[in-house]
């Protein structure tokens, strides 16, 4: 069985005090102990205070991003080993805000993915179509190219312990979410993609669709095969349509 995330991400949101509501009303309905990992991944500068209100809870937290290099002369960076030290257990790579608005190329995806990884990170490796690619018949070609990055960079068998998130750029914060079909037909096709490389990492990789997750739409994309849970964007800074949406993972 692979295991399940739901995973929120902030983007550049958030303040002490409403980071501190939200986090409060989100451990009232997260148990200790729960079979889908539950994670936040927030902007930089909370993680000393999300680590105080999360630590010992069933929440895990990460960072949004994640420099590629471990310390030097690189301004503005954050390293994986300094995630680590503000116990982040997972981060995003490659998300596709970085990728269009910060130019991100695929090859520096690959190598946050690997510095995270070499820290002990599970980074969430985010990759996806523009509308444009999927109306010209590219999606699968575009899948194929973010994914073969990763695979050229660190192997099939570095996706262990990794989650790749799934999430058309059309879809992301425009309200469209892609059919249940659309995102199995995608996260099929990553996956055979690993496959062809390493059968076994393949099958207990978790793929998680991202774009448009809601409370109202969560059950019927993850009860796709091969939809192993979620990244929510715009949901997840609203407790109730995260924690719903967690529940619609747990299947219940
Ligand atoms: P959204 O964002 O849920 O607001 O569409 C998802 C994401 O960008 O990870």
């Amino acid at each position: 069985m692979r295991s399940k995330v739901v995973a929120g991400n902030w983007k550049l949101n958030g303040s002490l005090a409403g980071n501190e509501s939200l986090l409060k009303a989100l451990l009232r309905e997260i148990p200790r102990d729960n079979p889908v990992a539950c994670v936040v991944c927030v902007p930089s500068p909370y993680l000393a205070q999300v680590r105080a209100l999360l630590e010992g809870a069933g929440i895990a937290w990460g960072a949004q991003d994640v420099s590629r290099f471990d310390h030097g002369a690189y301004t503005g960076e954050v390293s994986a080993p300094m995630l680590v030290e503000f116990g982040c257990r997972y981060v995003l790579v490659g998300h596709s805000e970085r990728r269009t608005i910060f130019g991100e190329s695929d090859a520096i995806a690959a190598q946050k993915y690997v510095a995270a990884r070499k820290a002990g990170l599970t980074p969430i490796f985010c990759v996806g179509e523009t509308l444009e690619e999927r109306d010209r018949g590219e999606t699968q070609a575009v899948l194929a190219r973010q994914v073969d990055a990763l695979l050229q960079a660190y192997g099939a068998v570095g996706l262990e312990r990794g989650v790749i998130a799934y999430e058309p750029v059309w879809a992301i914060g425009t309200g469209k979410t892609a059919s249940a079909a659309q995102a199995n037909e995608a996260h099929a096709f990553i996956r055979a993609r690993i496959g062809a490389k390493d059968a076994q990492v393949a099958a207990r990789l978790p793929i998680v669709y991202g774009g448009s997750v809601k409370a109202a739409n969560a059950a019927e994309i993850f009860a796709m095969p091969d939809v192993d849970g979620g990244l929510v964007g715009g949901a997840s800074l609203v407790a109730e349509e995260f924690v719903a949406i967690w529940r619609a993972a747990l299947g219940r």
